[in-house]
């Protein structure tokens, strides 16, 4: 698994995905994703943290930084050679680059994951979700890989192929090498990430988080998707929910852009993901913009999520006790 005269863990993201004898054309989308995060990672720390004037199809206001780097992407993938279809958390409509093509990729991305939190310094992210074929509206299970770049302190690319969960950070060349191979989860954990105002959760969630709290679990929420699931994925450890609210019966975030790749990796890891009432990679989209509640992290965890969303009907503090 090493190329001669380094050892594995210098090995680059190319030549990883070479080894493990990935398609070619894959590898292409990885590294064109991986080549575009160089750029965007610039951007955050030397441009231009202002709005564009425009605003997205959630009506959030777009940054700069959030349409400099879908454009980033766009290109890249344009240029590839190997796309499909392409969406953008960014943009209203599937893009088609060559949209009847069985042979090619399609690829979902938020481009700036979490963008709001820039101008105050926090940890933001690319989430990318890749399906072989011209079909972006199918089950999360078909993705063939998924992956996230985290611009926090360091740079890292974390990536499944369907072959368990690795991590690669961003050297001092700008290159992505191998730091962790086969990230695992255990069974469950004492953190929760919890997002969404907790006077609008439901009973079962409410009882949910107080069965973390009495377990003596850590509150760890930054407000960035991807910052909050890779502390979740690397200590091995948590749980993250952004839950149904009584305002916001589908939650907040958005299925093929972060919940499915999300909840690919965080299986490959030998983790869970579910709506409370469902596994997030069996929802049959129908929406490009469809947003899902989730409960994602161990899997003892989310399925102790689940239990106390079955008993929604119960009385709080019964159903709290159990
Ligand atoms: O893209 C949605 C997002 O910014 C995620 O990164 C994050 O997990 C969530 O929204 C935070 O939402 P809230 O501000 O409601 O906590
Ligand atoms: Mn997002």
């Amino acid at each position: 698994m090493s190329e001669p005269g380094k050892t594995k863990f210098q090995i680059d993201l190319r030549h990883y995905l070479r080894e493990t004898e990935e398609d070619r054309d894959l590898t292409r989308v990885i590294c064109e994703m991986a080549d575009a995060s160089k750029y965007i990672v610039n951007s955050i720390r030397t441009g231009d943290l202002g709005v564009a004037g425009t605003s997205n199809l959630y009506g959030e206001q777009q940054l700069a930084l959030d349409v400099l780097s879908d454009r980033i992407i766009r290109k890249r993938m344009l240029h590839s050679g190997v796309i499909a279809n392409l969406a953008s958390e960014e943009t209203s409509e599937i893009i088609p680059m060559d949209p009847e093509c069985e042979e090619k990729y399609s690829v979902a991305y938020d481009p700036l994951d979490g963008s709001s939190l820039v101008d105050v310094n926090l940890a933001v992210g690319t989430i990318v979700s890749i399906y072989k074929g011209p079909n972006l509206m199918q089950p999360g299970r078909n993705q063939v890989a998924a992956m996230y770049i985290l611009y926090g302190p360091r740079t890292t690319l974390v990536l499944s192929t369907g072959k368990g969960v690795h991590e690669f950070s961003m050297n001092q060349l700008m290159e992505y090498t191998l730091t962790r191979e086969n990230v695992r989860m255990e069974s469950s954990g004492k953190i929760y990430s919890p997002g969404g105002q907790r006077n609008l959760y439901t009973p079962g969630t409410e009882n949910f988080v107080r069965f973390m709290e009495e377990k003596g679990a850590k509150l760890r929420y930054s407000g960035g998707f991807v910052p909050d699931i890779n502390q979740i994925l690397m200590k091995g450890k948590g749980i993250f929910l952004y839950p149904h609210l009584q305002n916001a019966p589908q939650g907040k975030l958005r299925l093929l852009y972060e919940l499915n790749p999300m909840a690919f990796l965080v299986e490959q890891a030998g983790g869970a993901a579910s709506t409370g009432r469902q596994r997030i990679l069996d929802i049959e989209p129908k929406r490009i913009d469809d947003c899902a509640p989730v409960f994602i992290g161990c899997r003892n965890d989310v399925a102790k999520a689940e239990e106390y969303l079955r008993s929604e009907k119960a009385p709080m503090a019964a159903v709290g006790k159990a």
